[in-house]
């Protein structure tokens, strides 16, 4: 259990997305995960995609399937076309349909600039860019089949594109992975205004600095932690449940009026905290 998850998990209302059925990509670790379980403790049945760490995949699964829902691992390569459509198959094939996407998995391969390979710059465009473009395309085909269903959901379905704050602060000596997340704020506005027609709604979710695998390096020696927290007003380094908490209400009905928002989890990163001394 995390910092802040004692004292938040009780507030999540276990009848807010009941009868939805969630996948998220990359849910076997980090903000993936804590989001799969959020959607689950909200009473969504739950699909954790993974890549690799299938035990840690099937663990999330049992960690959902305790609140009383459904949950299942399906492995696949979100930048790999064919595995995409198989794994959206599979869902509808097993769990009727698909209500929510959080387009989540991600990854980073940093180098200095003169240093990039081409290999480091395809593979993060591959997965973070790419990846969310697939399962975008595939749910909103299911989305599009099947249309609303008002006891279920105002919308015919949501989608979560995980960003970062990256996709508005420039990130030197990761121009792969800034480079995507500013793609993924574009795809996600286009989409929104290209779907909301047809009552989808797509939104973004961008965190902050979230103790997660991916950023180890930022957070694990106190060296490391206080330049980081320099950079956070509020003063506290993220949790995984921070994000999944702000998922699940974005994908609810409380927020059905939400569309080609970005949401920005970060203890106020974004806010230039440079210039609250300066400038
Ligand atoms: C990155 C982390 C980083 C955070 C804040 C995230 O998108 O994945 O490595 O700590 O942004 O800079």
């Amino acid at each position: 259990m995390s910092a802040t998850d004692g004292a938040t998990q009780n507030v999540i209302p276990g009848h807010l997305l009941k009868g939805q059925k969630a996948l998220v990509t990359g849910a076997n670790s980090g903000i993936g995960r804590a989001t799969a379980i959020a959607l689950g403790r909200a009473g969504a049945d739950v699909v954790v995609n993974y890549v690799a760490g299938r035990e840690d995949a099937e663990q999330v699964v049992e960690e959902i399937t305790a609140h009383g829902v459904r949950a299942a691992a399906y492995e696949a390569d979100v930048s790999d076309e064919d595995q995409v459509v198989a794994m959206m198959d599979r869902m509808v094939g097993e769990f009727g349909t698909i209500d929510i996407l959080v387009a989540n998995a991600g990854l980073q391969r940093d180098a200095p600039f003169t240093e990039m390979s081409v290999a480091q710059w395809q593979k993060v465009l591959d997965v973070n860019l790419t990846g969310q473009f697939l399962c975008a395309r595939e749910a909103t085909r299911e989305f599009l089949r099947r249309g609303v269903v008002p006891e279920v959901s105002r919308a015919a379905g949501k989608i979560i594109c995980m960003s970062s704050v990256h996709q508005v602060i420039p990130w030197a000596g990761h121009v792969n992975y800034a480079s995507s997340k500013g793609g993924v704020q574009m795809m996600m506005q286009t989409l929104a205004q290209e779907l909301a027609p047809q009552k989808i709604r797509v939104n973004a979710v961008a965190p902050g600095a979230i103790r997660t695998p991916i950023n180890r390096d930022a957070w694990e020696t106190p060296e490391a932690r206080e330049d980081l927290l320099r950079l956070i007003p509020y003063g506290r380094i993220g949790d995984p449940e921070d994000i999944g908490y702000a998922v699940v209400g974005l994908a609810s009905d409380l927020m059905d009026y939400v569309v080609g928002t970005t949401l920005y989890v970060d203890g106020g990163m974004t806010l230039f905290p440079g210039f609250a001394t300066g400038g």
